[in-house]
Parts: C-alpha cells; structure tokens; sequence
C-alpha cells in the first residue's frame, strides 16, 4: 500500500462518495513523540506480514502468549472454510491474562473500577488481586456449580469487576462463557441460554445506569422462564450482588435454583484452581450477534488463535504497554469488551479503566475527569460516543488535564466532522487515532491504519492489517479493481487466527453466511478459494485505504449495536392486532441508524396510538430498550412484489427521503405512494442520493 503524501487526493468522485457526503479528507500524520515509544514502528511489519509469508507470518502474534506445548501446524485448512490455528498448541486463556504476569506485575492494577455515582469511591484491583478471585470464583464454579471444561455457561451482568472476573474464572476452566450484553431483556438472554445450552446462569442483582439502580435480577426470572419454553433447563442462577451490604434488588431469590454469590465466594475465600491446560481450538466462548434471520447465532471463538490475534493487535494498534492506563470505554457484553476490555489488554498486563455507567453521567464532563484522575492515556470508545459527547459538551474536554497518546473509534463509520473534534478536542491534536473495522466474527481488528506508520484519514477505516488481505467484489463476484474508489462487498481473502470457528451449533449456516457467497470451489481445502463475506459495503481508494458503507444485508447498527431487522420484526408480531412488519433502518444523527417499524394490522382491527405503543413495548421486552423504534407506522399494507415478498428497500427509501426508484413492477404500486405520502408529505422527493446501506437495504440477503 501506498505510504500517504501529505496531500489532499484529487481522485475521481465515485457515486458511493458523493452517497456518503463525504470528500476526501486530508492526511493526519502521526507525532514523532508518538512513534518514538510506539510498539510497532518498523516499515518492515508490511514485509513480515506480506501474503508470500502467511500462514507463518503469524507466528509473530502468538508469541506473544505463554504456551504449555508448542504447536505443530500454523494453519490446517483441511476442513475449510473451518479454519485450525496452532494445532497442536496447548494453552490456558486465564493463565495468559493473569498467572503469568505475577512475578513481574503482581501489585499493578489490572482494572481500575469506577462506579456510575461520582462520589463513590474507586476500587483498584491489582493483579494479584485479581488472581485471588477469579481462583475463588473457578473454585464455586467447579465445585458449587459442577462446570466443566466444554460447558456452557451463560454470563448476563453489567460492567462491574465481577464481570472479567467471572469470565476469567470460566477460561481457567476451559468452561465456554457466553456474554449476553446487559442492557439485553431477559427473555433475548433466556434465548441465547437456551442456544448454547446452558445449564448455569450468573448474573447480578441490579446496576447503576443514569443514576437510578436498576433490577436486574428480575430478568434472570424471565431469562429463565424463556430458556425453559425454549427447551432448556436453567438449573443454578449465581447472583453477584453489586452492594456488599445489601441486595439491590426486591425481587426475591428462588430457593433451591438461586445462590448468592458473593456468600459463596466468601465461604471458599483463598481457594486456589489450577489452570486447566486447553488445546488450541478449544472454543474459549460464544458471543451472540444478529444476522439475516431472527435467531441471533452464536459466534465460536478459540483459545489459541483468538488469544494471539487479540494480544498482537492491542499490541501494535492499541499501542498497549504495561505502563499505560488505558479505557476502552465499551461495554464488555460485546465483542469490543471481550477482545479489547478484556482478553487482549490483559494478556499484555495492562490497566485497564471499567466504568459502570453512562458516558454523560450526570454531566458531559464525566469521561474526561475519569481520564484526568485515572491518568488514562489510551482512549477507545465508540463514534456514537463522540457525537453525543460532541452534541452535549463541545468545550469540555478542555477543562480537563488528562493526555491521550493514542485513541481509537469502532463499530461504525465515523464522519470527518465528528473525526476531527475527536482529533482536535478529545486528542488536543496530539493522540493518534486508529479507526477500526471488524465484526464480532472477527475476533479483531480487519483494518486500521498502524498508528506509527500510517497517516490517518478522516472518515477512512485505513489499510488492511498486517496479514489481512481484503478483495471488493460486485454482486456477481467480479472484482472490483482495488484502488478504484468504487463500492461493492468487502471480503477477506485468507483466515486469520482470530476469525470465529463455527456458528455454535450450526456448521451450515457458518458457511452459508459467510463462506457461500464468493466459495470458488466448495470441495477446495486452499484458503484462497474461500474468501470470508463479511456483510458490508466498501470502496478502496487510490492510497488503499478502505472507506466502510455500512451492512449491505438485513442487519441495522443501532449506536454501533447490531441488530437484525428479523429479530425486530419477530418481535412486532407477538402484539395481537398485527398482521405483518417490517423495519428499515432510518438516518439518526447521533446513532448513525435507528429502526423505522412499518406494521399493517389484522382486518377489522382500527390504528390506534395503543397499538404503536404496544409495539414498542414487544420491542423493548423481547430485545432490549437499544433497539426502540424512531417511530412505528401504521400502514394500510406493505408493498410486495408479485411474489408476495415486502420491498423494505422501498420503505428504507421513504423514510429516509429519498426516492423510492422504479415501482410499477409490485404488486401493489399505489400503497407506495400512499405510504410516501404518509410519512414525506405532500411534497416533492427531496433527495435521489443516500447513503449506501440504506440504497441497497434488504437486497444482499445470503
Ligand atoms: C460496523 C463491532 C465502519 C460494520 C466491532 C460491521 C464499522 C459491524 C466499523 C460489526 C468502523 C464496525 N467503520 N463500520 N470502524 N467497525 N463497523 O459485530 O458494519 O458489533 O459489519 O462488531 O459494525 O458490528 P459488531
């Protein structure tokens, strides 16, 4: 790839760019004060990690652990697109994040815990510290709990310590942990339980969010309830309690089902596990995501090649030292929390932030009085963060003496106004930014720019990573010529050691989703016919750098929360009155997309804001209060093709204001009209331009 000159590009303005409404950005280059302690500030990476050195190249990374028996096999693609990294290799993912850096770092923080409450006090855990209780929760969870290694278990909590804390003591195990982010109802936990099979649910009472306590406790009733109509038994509920003193909940505890934690723990104080040696491919844990169909799928990740692949990129992208305080300000419920709060940070022995509570509690100068106290110098946070920091306190950060070396964005496409108040307000002009692009599948980080060596560009995820090779092809699988500024499905070309397993139970529909689109020889077991679709639309320019479009299938990126407009349209039909739904993502300016709910109702039955109410409510309680519509639409019928099948594109096109394209071929062309009329007014169209994913919105479905 091209290094940047320190020009403006004069490339040719493609349809896609003018789409997104955004030119080319100027280059940013990085500090020499930066690249002087950078991790990764030798060229030669390009090298090392070019394509005539893969599969090896990736030695580099897994290195960077600490392995019980060295593996035999780089990468086994005998079971292609099923992908075996370090086979061979035996290892432990909480011996790796904790054991080993006792010696060396066993009275340095690994988490710095700060309450939601600003008065409350902060609670430093130390390595050592954190040794003594992931031991002691192993110990209840293999001698109370009866888990094993290859068991599943179901991990619904908010972002207080107890939370790595139990995940870590699930690795020692070899026990697989499936996070269900928090803010997630209970009855989508109980969903996901029931789909990895877990007979062990552990959870906590209640949490800090806005400044009220919420109860937490009474989801795990319904998660329960919902694993068990889904057909499977929730035997032990493990309560942490967020207060020492008090329950934070009234709901009360089921005799015989629910155990409290926290006593457990205290009667087996000092307990000490030994790490269980697990094989390389090993699955470490399932993380649900949303797809192109209502059930979320469970994405297996392993422990050799996960592990590596974190711990390299938090290394050479995240910059992380040992010596450096660093707050990635996501939630660990998603996989940004497990690779980048989590896994990745402690494998290098970092200090790492947890902050229970909302970025704007109670004002918008919170994050950055954390940073100031906590001396956090490495920031990670989300583009919708910095819009809503941006919106409710512009002048903040300056009030502040915190010093950011190095900060990072991910989970959507951020624009350049909101990149340059990050660069220039939140950074002071100094940090470095790395715009990151990956999937929960992914395990890591698919492109970024490498923060000593390349420049930055507003709105630009940046190159590919050091052993990524990504192709753009078209919808017919031509390719699309790399530096063409043209948009088309991004793909990756190889496996890389933090790419998921499998679907948890679902090996078909892995290679579906992924696999089928661009396969070149299903019976091939060379990598190279097997490039991974990633669901995203994409242009490269001239430079190289990609430019993400956002999700070219049915799946909306709520406040870099995914969510798969199935799920939601499911949910709309559990209220009585309707008949048939459909939800397109609409433009938001602060949470990039939100969904948009059309629903047609049973006949005889009349609208009724009742009815819109109830939809949000099936909403809230079967998915969670992130995926609540902008507004839910009456409509007196959805346009259909003459086969039957709802054109969502034609609704994204209107409730966006854009024009809705050629429409005489439905089956029912004058409801479009109607429907227009509805939600834009009587006036002319006003846009025929919109952002890409809303343009191709329903139409790549695998
Ligand atoms: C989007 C989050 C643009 C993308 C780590 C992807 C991004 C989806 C970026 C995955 C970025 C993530 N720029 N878009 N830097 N990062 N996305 O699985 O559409 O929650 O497919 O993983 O977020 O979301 P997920």
């Amino acid at each position: 790839m091209a290094q940047a000159p320190g020009k403006r590009l004069a490339t040719e303005v493609s349809e896609a760019e003018i789409a997104v409404h955004w030119k080319e950005e100027r280059y940013y280059h990085p500090p020499a004060r930066f690249i002087a302690q950078a991790n990764l500030a030798d060229p030669a990476v390009n090298e090392r990690f070019s394509v005539e050195r893969f599969p090896e190249c990736f030695r580099e990374y897994a290195d960077l652990l600490t392995w019980d028996r060295y593996w035999h096999t780089t990468l086994d693609t005998s079971e292609a697109p099923f992908w075996k990294w370090f086979v061979g290799g035996r290892l432990n993912a909480c011996f790796n994040c904790v054991d080993r850096h006792l010696a060396q770092y066993g009275n340095k923080a690994a988490f710095i815990f700060v309450p939601e409450p600003e008065d409350a006090p902060h609670e430093v855990i130390t390595y050592r510290e954190l040794f003594t209780r992931v031991n002691e929760v192993a110990w209840v969870l293999r001698e109370v709990a009866g888990l094993r290694a290859g068991d599943r278990v179901t991990l619904h909590m908010p972002m207080t310590p107890e939370l790595p804390v139990t995940m870590l003591a699930c690795a020692r195990l070899g026990v697989i942990h499936s996070v269900v982010f928090g803010g997630f109802s209970g009855e989508a936990c109980g969903i996901r339980a029931a789909d990895s099979g877990s007979r062990v649910l552990v959870t906590m009472d209640g949490y800090y969010r806005n400044g009220n306590v919420l109860d937490h406790k009474a989801q795990a009733d319904i998660a329960v309830r919902t694993a068990e109509q889904e057909g499977q038994q929730i035997d032990k509920v493990l309560i942490w309690r967020r207060f020492r003193d008090r329950p934070a909940s009234d709901t009360p505890l089921r005799p015989g089902r629910d155990y409290v934690m926290n006593e457990l723990v205290s009667q087996h104080a000092g307990k000490i596990v030994e790490p269980v040696s697990m094989d390389a491919l090993a699955p470490l844990f399932l993380m649900y995501t949303s797809g192109t169909t209502g059930r979320p799928k469970g994405c297996q990740h392993g422990t050799g090649g996960y592990l590596s692949y974190v711990a390299g990129t938090s290394k050479y992208i995240q910059d992380i030292h040992p010596t450096d305080v660093y707050w990635c300000f996501a939630d660990i419920g998603w996989i940004t929390g497990h690779s980048y709060i989590v896994y990745g940070p402690l494998a290098l022995a970092a200090t790492g932030v947890l902050y229970e509570g909302v970025p704007t509690y109670p004002d918008a100068g919170r994050p950055w009085r954390i940073a100031e106290r906590l001396g956090v110098n490495i920031f990670h946070t989300s583009p919708t963060t910095i819009r809503m920091l941006r919106k409710v306190g512009p002048e903040e950060p300056r009030k502040y003496r915190y010093r950011f070396k190095c900060m990072t964005t991910v989970g959507e496409p951020i624009e350049p106004e909101a990149w340059i108040w990050y660069h220039e307000v939140v950074g002071r002009g100094e940090a470095v930014i790395t715009d990151t692009w990956w999937q929960t599948e992914n395990g890591g980080f698919l492109c970024s720019t490498k923060p000593a060596l390349d420049a930055m560009k507003p709105g630009s995820a940046g190159p590919a990573m050091p052993g990524i090779y990504p192709v753009i092809y078209d919808e017919d699988g031509r390719e699309i010529p790399p530096g063409s500024n043209k948009a088309g499905n991004i793909c990756i070309r190889n496996p890389w050691p933090g790419i998921m397993q499998t679907i948890w139970g679902d090996r078909d529909r892995y290679v579906r989703q992924y696999y089928a689109k661009y396969c070149k020889n299903k019976n091939s077991k060379d990598w190279r016919d097997w490039p991974y679709f990633a669901g995203d639309g994409a242009m490269q320019a001239a430079d190289g750098y990609y430019r993400i479009l956002g999700r070219v299938d049915d799946v909306i990126n709520v406040a870099g929360h995914r969510l798969g407009t199935k799920e939601l349209e499911s949910a709309c039909l559990t209220v009585p009155e309707v008949a048939e739904a459909a939800v397109v993502p609409v433009v938001d300016e602060l949470k990039g997309r939100v969904p948009d709910v059309y629903v047609s109702l049973r006949p005889g039955v009349n609208p009724s804001d009742a009815i819109r109410d109830k939809v949000v409510r099936a909403i809230e309680t079967t998915i969670s209060k992130i995926a609540r519509p902008k507004t839910v639409r009456i409509v007196p019928d959805m346009p259909k093709t003459r086969s039957g099948k709802i054109m969502r594109r034609v609704l994204a096109a209107i409730s966006n204001n854009m024009e809705t394209g050629d429409v005489t071929t439905l089956a029912n062309p004058d409801v479009v009209e109607q429907i227009r009329t509805m939600v834009q007014g009587a006036g002319p169209v006003r846009t025929a331009a919109g952002p890409e994913d809303i343009k191709r919105f329903g139409e790549t479905s695998t």
